[in-house]
């Protein structure tokens, strides 16, 4: 007798991130120099002052559950934190900590998704977004997102794909995987429609909401006031602080979900690791010169990356305005995604995900994070030149 699985097991996806990070290790344990473009993580260490306060917490004897919303100061230390970078007043009742941002995402969309539901995501998008989508039973809807428009969405489209069956809309700004970021007269554009469509929730996933380059300011949905009754909010602390390894995130939910995002997390984790929890709130209370210094770095790495990948025979990149990846256009380079995806990895030994790991508008694209060392991103560079450069010729010659 054979296992019977649920049908919805066929519809889960997963993120290609993952795989690709397994194959570069295979190849790196046989031997063979790999430069990791593909992981989306920083690669700077938790600060210290963070990871103290969770070695404190656990000799101080934070050992068991805690609330399963969080502890309290923590979610104080969260509203304190909005209203300091967004001047918006949150009630500490209304985030709920949890064990990473993609939790945010899983429950809002189980929350709302089911057959003859729609849900519109971003596509290319973070890819856990359709897949849960799709998990759920409800009708994943992309909101293509182009290069023409430095992958901003453009709110007229997105309020054209709204229909009587529509409950959820997924936004991210600034984006995974290609560092578009909207400029607020989208999103204001985008609130003053949805007035018309008061049956629709949205999540504004905004992980990498303090990682901006060039003077760009974050554009928060939780600054508008017609949408607070029904925006949840996704946010946490793995790229802002480096501690995607610790699994900690937040989410805030307007009244009338919050009971339901609890219950969701009591069946799920009952509660998100109490060390864990203290080092956040350290985060949140002390210095944030790390994060500026992080920030700045990425800036000026991305600086870099975009000069060398534009000058790349077949490739073009738009200037990302936010987060750590760089998505530029191979269109012209005679391949599809995913074959330069594996050419770059087995033989250039470059680490980068096709761009249809995040949809299928990824197809022309390839994401590059340039959470890595310039001098790796430049030795990345010269790998990639080469692959492209002789690989025409290669071509050409007989066989
Ligand atoms: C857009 C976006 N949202 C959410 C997440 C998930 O973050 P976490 O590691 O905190 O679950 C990621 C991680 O890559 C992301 O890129």
């Amino acid at each position: 007798m054979s296992l019977v699985l649920a049908a919805h097991m066929n519809a889960l996806g997963t993120e290609t991130a993952f795989e690709v990070l397994a194959r570069a290790k295979a190849l790196e344990a046989k031997g063979k120099s790999i430069i990791n473009l593909g992981i989306g993580q920083p690669d700077f260490r938790t600060p210290d002052h963070i990871v103290e306060a969770g070695i404190k917490a656990l000799r101080d004897g934070h050992h068991g559950y805690t609330a399963a919303n969080g502890i309290l100061p923590l979610r104080e230390a969260v509203a304190k934190d909005l209203h300091r970078r967004l001047k918006v007043e949150v009630s500490p009742e209304r985030v709920l900590v949890v064990p990473g941002g993609k939790v945010t995402m899983f429950f809002a969309i189980m929350m709302f998704g089911e057959p003859g539901a729609e849900i519109i995501y971003p596509n290319p998008g973070f890819p856990i977004y359709e897949s849960v989508v799709k998990f759920s039973g409800a009708t994943a809807v992309p909101m293509p997102l182009k290069e023409a428009s430095g992958f901003a969405f453009d709110a007229d489209e997105v309020l054209g794909l709204i229909t009587p069956r529509t409950r959820l809309l997924i936004v991210n700004s600034p984006a995974n995987p290609t560092g578009g970021t909207v400029p607020r007269s989208e999103f204001d554009k985008l609130v003053k429609g949805l007035e018309r469509h008061p049956q629709v929730a949205v999540m504004s996933d905004e992980i990498y909401g303090q990682m901006l380059y060039d003077g760009r300011e974050h554009v928060s949905l939780l600054t508008y006031p017609s949408l607070r009754d029904r925006l949840i909010l996704l946010d946490g602390w793995s790229k802002t602080y480096a501690m995607t390894g610790w699994r900690l995130g937040y989410s805030v939910w307007p009244e009338s979900l919050y009971a339901h995002a609890e219950r969701l997390a009591i069946n799920c984790h009952s509660c998100v690791n109490a060390s864990a929890q203290f080092a956040g709130l350290a985060a949140l209370e002390g210095p944030q010169d790390a994060v500026h210094k992080m920030v700045a770095a990425f800036a000026e790495r991305r600086k870099v990356i975009v000069r060398a990948l534009n000058q790349l025979p077949g490739v073009s990149c738009v200037e990302p305005g936010g987060a750590f990846y760089a998505f530029p256009n191979v269109s012209k380079t005679g391949m599809t995604s995913r074959q330069l995806q594996d050419a770059l990895l087995n033989d250039a030994g470059v680490a980068v995900l096709s761009g249809t790991a995040f949809g299928a508008y990824g197809e022309g694209y390839l994401r590059f994070s340039y959470a890595n060392s310039i001098p790796n991103i430049e030795d990345a560079m010269r790998r990639i030149g080469r692959l492209l450069v002789d690989r025409p010729k290669n071509a050409q010659q007989p066989a």
